[in-house]
């Protein structure tokens, strides 16, 4: 009997060390020291024993019994040991391998022409005003001086909307009352950036989505020489100081007089060339002293108060910085046009 017992224990042992995997190792429990474990049984079989051996036989059995036990744990412990073993091994990273390449954002072309608007503004003493894109037909044509049915009102095509006398404003200039009636009767330096709308044919120089900057500056004693010495020194500090600039008269309702601004044409430099139509002169902005109505209406007495305004497109002023030939490349989301910039 007690010889049967070391074999058994014998075999079993050696059944343990070559288990090759955790689950076979469970199997070779179950086979073992489980319920229905060979060993489990023999524990059974001490009444079977004479009476003499019976002493030893259960001392070993239960000695066996703990020795497969210990041999299992720590078989388990190596199993676990040499599975995450390899594991590392094969599941490790690669640190030589190259790396995923980030795409990196960057600002959109009119974002950059903005801020770089602002920053020119910015060192001459003009403030950023903030205002409204869906504006009241009051704001955007009547308190600006462009009654309805006034001719006028064909320069700008107009969203509306469901509620009658709100639309989106065509120009940044309804911003102008906005800050005059907040800063009254204080002077006023602001340049008034934001998006504008018109109801367009789409065509390669006009959208019906753009940006404005305009600017305004009020107070007691400005001049049309304050107007003409500020936006030429804008548009040296933008297109550079050799660029020749002209103003030429013109009709806004909201100013008087009203002029436009030209640079010389930075393709041909003045020579003539199909972008400026052989004139030599781009068109850059509109502009003007403010009128004596809008003044009023902006809470200003116009015998004490005089101002000028100007309103700039900045997608204009991109498209003639970087040679770009139409202003639909801008909202077309298009990666090959907007990785460039
Ligand atoms: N609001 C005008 C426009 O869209 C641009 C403009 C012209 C603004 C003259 C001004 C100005 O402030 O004085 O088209």
């Amino acid at each position: 009997m007690l010889e049967e017992l070391d074999e058994i224990y014998e075999h079993s042992l050696r059944d343990l060390t070559i288990t090759p995997t955790i689950s076979e190792l469970e199997k070779w429990y179950k086979r073992n020291l489980g319920r229905k474990g060979q060993v489990t049984e023999l524990t059974r079989q001490v009444g079977q024993v004479s009476q003499e051996d019976r002493p030893t036989f259960g001392r070993r059995v239960n000695e066996i019994k703990q020795n497969l036990e210990n041999a299992y744990e720590k078989r388990l412990a190596d199993l676990k040991a040499a599975e995450l073993d390899s594991l590392l091994v094969f599941d490790s990273i690669d640190v030589t391998l190259p790396g995923r390449r980030q795409l990196r954002g960057r600002l959109h072309p009119s974002t950059q022409i903005l801020r770089e608007i602002y920053r020119i503004w910015g060192d001459m003493g003009f403030q950023v005003y903030r205002s409204r894109d869906v504006e009241t037909d009051e704001f955007n044509f009547e308190l600006l001086n462009i009654p309805e049915d006034h001719p006028a009102r064909d320069m700008w095509d107009t969203f509306h909307t469901t509620t009658p006398g709100v639309i989106l404003r065509t120009h940044t200039s309804p911003g102008q009352i906005h800050a005059m009636r907040e800063y009254c009767p204080e002077p006023i330096r602001v340049i008034l950036p934001g998006m504008c709308y018109r109801y367009e044919q789409i065509t390669a120089r006009s959208e019906i989505q753009f940006n404005q900057v305009e600017g305004l500056a009020v107070g007691r004693y400005i001049t049309m020489a304050d107007l003409k010495g500020t936006l030429t020194d804008f548009a040296k500090r933008i297109f550079g100081k050799e660029r020749a600039t002209r103003f030429r008269a013109n009709y806004f309702p909201f100013t008087e007089p009203s002029a436009e601004m030209d640079v010389e044409c930075i393709l041909c430099n003045g020579s003539g060339c199909q972008v400026c139509q052989y004139t030599g002169w781009l068109e850059i902005l509109g502009c003007g002293m403010v009128h004596p109505t809008v003044l009023r209406n902006g809470g200003y007495d116009p015998d004490v108060y005089s101002g000028f305004a100007f309103g700039m497109g900045p997608e204009r002023i991109a498209m003639l910085k970087y040679g770009i030939d139409d202003i639909r490349y801008f909202w077309a989301n298009d990666l090959r046009f907007l990785e460039q910039f």
